[in-house]
């Protein structure tokens, strides 16, 4: 992943003004790293079938890193889940303010779509990768599943209504992100499967996500943890021990599912996979 990062680096959101911290603010949360878990899986994704398309790839997997930062800056305000901590670093409103913050990511996620405007693709294939962006990211995707999250604190809901919460606010966007990869090297078919496969490989990465969040301290995270007493989590609602089963029966399911893609697909992706593939003892 060494060359995301680089691209990543060199393509940070710029805005020269008279504003004395806007632009530092823009790419503090950018700079600051996190497991680049999304990108990875698209590039995967075109590596395994054409490495000549990976120079392209990183324009998208840019973009969708974008997106992720945006919904991580706002989901950390104090309206939202009011954590200090992100990325191993202080968050924006905390650093900068809150104004700050809301804007910042106001601007990465309409940074993610100029990103995929200009990349190097045909017509036909951005805006495939555009709409595939909007439609996981947005109003009925990742900013759903986040207003759900936050309108039901407090009030406990069905497992079944968690997991669509979970799917809309995470499974989405980690979806689109293997999805993606396969529009761009042209196989559409193989997106609709790995589109299947990305929504529950991502509410099984929210399940550890909750589970997480108890087990871990926020200086091991690198993010606030032991947040989610309100929130309608895994935990919360089943207990650790029944979420690690979920999880468990999440995982076995979906390492199967991974041995019907082809080999090469395979072999990129198990090393992505395995720590959430991995069964708790
Ligand atoms: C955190 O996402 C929010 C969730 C969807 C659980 P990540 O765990 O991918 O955060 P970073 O990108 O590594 O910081
Ligand atoms: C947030 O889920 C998912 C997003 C869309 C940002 P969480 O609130 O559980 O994410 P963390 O634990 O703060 O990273
Ligand atoms: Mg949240
Ligand atoms: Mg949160
Ligand atoms: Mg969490």
């Amino acid at each position: 992943m060494q060359n995301f990062e680089i691209f990543l680096l060199n393509n940070l959101p710029i805005s020269k003004s008279i504003h004395p911290t806007y632009e530092k603010a823009l790419q503090a949360m950018l700079e600051a790293g996190g497991k680049r878990f999304r990108p990875a899986l698209l590039l995967g994704v075109v590596k395994s079938y054409n490495t000549l398309m990976l120079d392209a790839a990183m324009h998208a997997a840019y973009a969708i890193e974008l997106l992720h930062t945006y919904s991580l800056i706002h989901d950390d305000l104090p309206a939202m889940d009011d954590s200090d901590l992100r990325r191993g670093n202080p968050t924006l409103h905390v650093r900068f303010d809150e104004v700050t913050a809301i804007l910042v990511g106001d601007a990465l996620n309409t940074f993610s779509f100029e990103v995929l405007s200009k990349a190097p693709f045909s017509d036909y294939i951005r805006v495939k990768l555009i709409q595939e962006l909007a439609v996981n990211g947005g109003l009925n995707g990742m900013v759903l599943g986040q207003a759900i999250d936050c309108h039901f604190e407090n009030k406990p809901l069905s497992i079944e209504d968690v997991k669509i919460l979970h799917t809309n606010k995470t499974a989405k966007l980690i979806a689109a992100s293997l999805k993606m990869g396969a529009i761009i090297i042209g196989k559409e078919d193989l997106g609709e499967k790995l589109y299947d496969f990305g929504i529950k490989l991502g509410l099984l990465f929210q399940i550890q996500d909750d589970i997480l969040d108890v087990t871990q301290s926020s200086q091991e995270a690198g993010k606030t943890t032991n947040n989610d007493e309100a929130k309608n989590s895994f935990v919360t609602l089943l207990g650790l021990e029944k979420a690690r089963d979920e999880a468990n029966a999440l995982a076995d399911n979906l390492l199967q599912e991974l041995n019907s893609f082809d080999d090469n697909l395979k072999n990129e992706l198990s090393p992505l996979l395995i720590q959430y593939i991995n069964r708790h003892k």
